[in-house]
C-alpha cells in the first residue's frame, strides 16, 4: 500500500487511509494538507471509499467528547494521521503509533506547525516498554485516552490489557473512550457496501478481527468484566460530507461511542 518499508505489524499500512477519506470530502482542518505531504513523502494515495461520513463523525466525535470533558492532557493511541493535535491546540497532546508511522507524522505535522509541540511515542502499543515511555510524560492531572479505527481491530485477550494499562492513567477524573463500529454491530454485517469495507481493511492490515463481530451485549459483559464503568454517548450526525447518505443515517443512528472509567 506504501512505498514506506514496513518493518511492523502489517496494520501500519492502514495508518494514513482514514485520512484520505477525511481530505476528500469533510470540512476537517488540515487534512488535506497532511495527505499532500504524505504524497510527497511517497505514500501511496489511493482513491476514497464514498463512506468519508464513517470517519468524519467519529473524528469530529472524540472532539466534541474531549471539550466536553473539559480534560486538557490527552493520549491517542494508533492515532495514524490524525489531525487532532493541530485542531485541538490548547492540549497537552501524546500520539502512540508504531514508528513508520510516527516518524513520517513528526515531520508533517511540525512542517504544518512548527510551534506545536507534541509528544510522540513510537511502540508497540501491546508491550509494557510503550507505556512506561508514555508514563513519562504524563502530568499529574485528568487525562483522556482515546482511540478511533483501532478497537476493532482488537481482541478480548488485547482489550484486557488495554484496560490493565489504562486504568490506572485515568483514576482521578479522567476517561476512556472510542467510538462504536461496524465490528460491534453484527446486524449490519449483511450490507454489502458496508461489508466491503471491513473486509478492504482486513485484507490490508492482515487482521481478521475486523469481521469477528461482537454484539452490543457481549461488548459491555465483557468490558464490565474488566471492572469498568460504561457510558455510552450517541455518536456525532452533524456530518459534512456530502456522501451522507440514508444508510450512513441509520448507522450513525444506531452507533454510539463507548466512554469508560474505573469502577
Ligand atoms: C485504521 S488506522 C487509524 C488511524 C487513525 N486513528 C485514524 O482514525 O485515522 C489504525 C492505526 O493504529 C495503529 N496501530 C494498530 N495497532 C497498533 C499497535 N499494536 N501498536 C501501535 N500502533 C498500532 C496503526 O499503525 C494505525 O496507524
Amino acid at each position: 500500500m506504501t512505498k514506506i518499508q514496513n518493518k511492523s505489524d502489517p496494520i501500519v499500512r492502514t495508518s494514513h487511509l482514514p485520512l484520505i477519506d477525511l481530505a476528500s470530502s469533510t470540512d476537517i482542518p488540515f487534512c488535506k494538507s497532511i495527505v499532500d505531504e504524505l504524497a510527497k513523502l511517497g505514500y501511496e494515495i489511493p482513491d476514497p471509499t464514498g463512506k468519508a461520513w464513517l470517519a468524519e463523525s467519529r473524528y469530529k466525535g472524540s472532539e466534541r467528547i474531549i471539550f466536553e470533558s473539559g480534560i486538557t492532557q490527552v493520549i491517542e493511541l494508533g492515532a495514524g494521521f490524525t489531525p487532532h493535535s493541530l485542531n485541538m491546540p490548547k492540549v497537552k497532546y501524546i500520539e502512540v503509533d508504531f514508528p513508520e508511522t510516527i516518524k513520517a507524522k513528526k515531520k508533517i505535522v511540525s512542517k504544518i506547525n512548527p510551534l506545536r509541540k507534541v509528544t510522540y511515542i513510537s511502540g508497540e502499543i501491546f508491550e509494557d516498554s510503550t507505556w512506561e515511555k508514555i508514563q513519562k510524560h504524563l502530568v499529574k492531572r485528568p487525562t483522556v485516552v482515546f482511540c478511533e479505527g483501532f478497537m476493532q481491530y482488537t481482541n478480548p485477550q488485547k482489550r484486557k490489557y488495554l484496560t490493565k494499562k489504562i486504568l490506572p492513567i485515568i483514576q482521578g477524573g479522567g476517561i476512556w473512550f472510542f467510538e462504536d463500529s461496524l465490528t460491534f454491530h453484527p446486524e449490519f454485517s449483511n450490507i454489502s457496501e458496508l461489508r466491503a469495507l471491513s473486509e478492504r481493511m482486513k485484507r490490508i492490515s492482515k487482521n481478521k478481527q475486523l469481521t469477528n463481530y461482537i454484539t452490543q451485549e457481549d461488548l459491555t459483559k465483557e468490558l464490565e468484566s474488566y471492572g469498568l464503568n460504561i457510558q455510552r454517548k450517541p455518536s456525532f450526525n452533524e456530518i459534512s460530507s456530502p456522501d451522507y447518505s440514508q444508510e450512513g443515517k441509520i448507522v450513525l443512528g444506531n452507533f454510539k461511542n463507548w466512554i469508560l472509567t474505573g469502577s
